[in-house]
């Protein structure tokens, strides 16, 4: 963590780089660059660096969005960027990585912190609907209900979240293949939704490939049906999970085995083993 701050911290000064650890890591070019390298020219602009609002709609305007705050400003995005790199936040996928996590209790203690403070710096700013940083915020405290904090108030969720607590030995030890799941550096920012939906189901069918392989199906539905809420949380464009599971065979036979197992075990007592100690009965008599 001391790393990624000071990452961080040696990152601010230029301006253009968004998040320098994941970048340093996956050598990525720097969020600016990939939109056409406008990023420190003012400072003042409400946007990260190299991004755009969707319309032109300034911060004093507010008349046809949803907000009737009247003249509120834009908040400024450097506290939640800051917040969320807590939690290596950068993406959708990586709010579903949080599920492999080593301990799930004090992940959802840093959740809970990273919530409380990104709603401290936005409480008298207005963040706007296609701010990347708020929707990677939607989809944290959608984790946090979910997962954390028992599956919704409803309980709608509840036997979802008590699967995936369940099955988190298992998901733990897929960290590797959630990453390798994950789609092209910034596929949630594009502007086809087509294609966006496309990575979207993509990456939801890769994680359920992959928890399938190591903690079967169940935990495999789970998770993907998770994925899918939380990601589509963070996502500007609205996507439609694919209905259809991508075909994997159960590596893990369910009770049919088991059930198969104690079916001929009967036999075999009243075959094998009762005529042997017969057997051995009268030999000894
Ligand atoms: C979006 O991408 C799809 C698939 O590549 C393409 O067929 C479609 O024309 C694109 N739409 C726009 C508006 O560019
Ligand atoms: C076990 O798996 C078979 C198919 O492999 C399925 O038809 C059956 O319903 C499953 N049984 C249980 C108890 O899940």
């Amino acid at each position: 963590m001391s790393v990624l701050l000071l990452l961080l911290l040696h990152g601010q000064g230029a301006q253009s780089i968004w998040f320098p650890w994941y970048f340093h890591r996956y050598g990525l070019e720097p969020h600016s660059a990939r939109h056409g390298g406008r990023g420190g020219s003012g400072g003042k602009t409400p946007c990260p660096p190299g991004y755009e609002l969707r319309s032109s709609k300034g911060p004093s305007g507010g008349g046809t969005g949803g907000k009737a705050k009247g003249p509120s400003s834009l908040c400024d995005d450097n506290p939640l960027v800051m917040q969320l790199a807590r939690l290596y936040l950068v993406s959708p996928e990586r709010i579903v990585l949080l599920l492999a996590q080593p301990l799930m209790l004090e992940t959802c203690a840093e959740i809970n912190d990273v919530l409380e403070h990104i709603e401290s710096a936005t409480s008298s700013c207005v963040l706007t609907d296609d701010n990347i940083y708020g929707k990677l915020r939607d989809g944290l405290s959608y984790y946090k209900t979910e997962v954390c904090d028992g599956g919704g108030e409803d309980g709608s969720n509840r036997k979802r979240c008590t699967d995936l607590n369940e099955a988190h030995n298992c998901i733990k030890e897929l960290r590797t293949d959630m990453i390798e799941c994950e789609a092209p550096a910034d596929w949630y920012e594009w502007h086809n939704a087509t294609k966006v939906c496309q990575n979207f189901n993509d990456v939801l069918d890769c994680y359920y490939t992959r928890t399938a392989m190591l903690c079967g199906l169940d935990a495999a539905k789970q998770l993907r049906s998770f994925a899918g809420d939380s990601m589509g949380r963070a996502l500007v464009h609205k996507c439609v999970v694919n209905k259809r599971l991508p075909r994997v065979s159960d590596p893990m036979p369910n009770l049919s085995a088991a059930s198969w197992l104690k079916s001929s075990l009967v036999p075999i007592v009243v075959v094998v083993v009762v005529p042997l100690q017969l057997a051995v009965y009268l030999l000894l008599v």
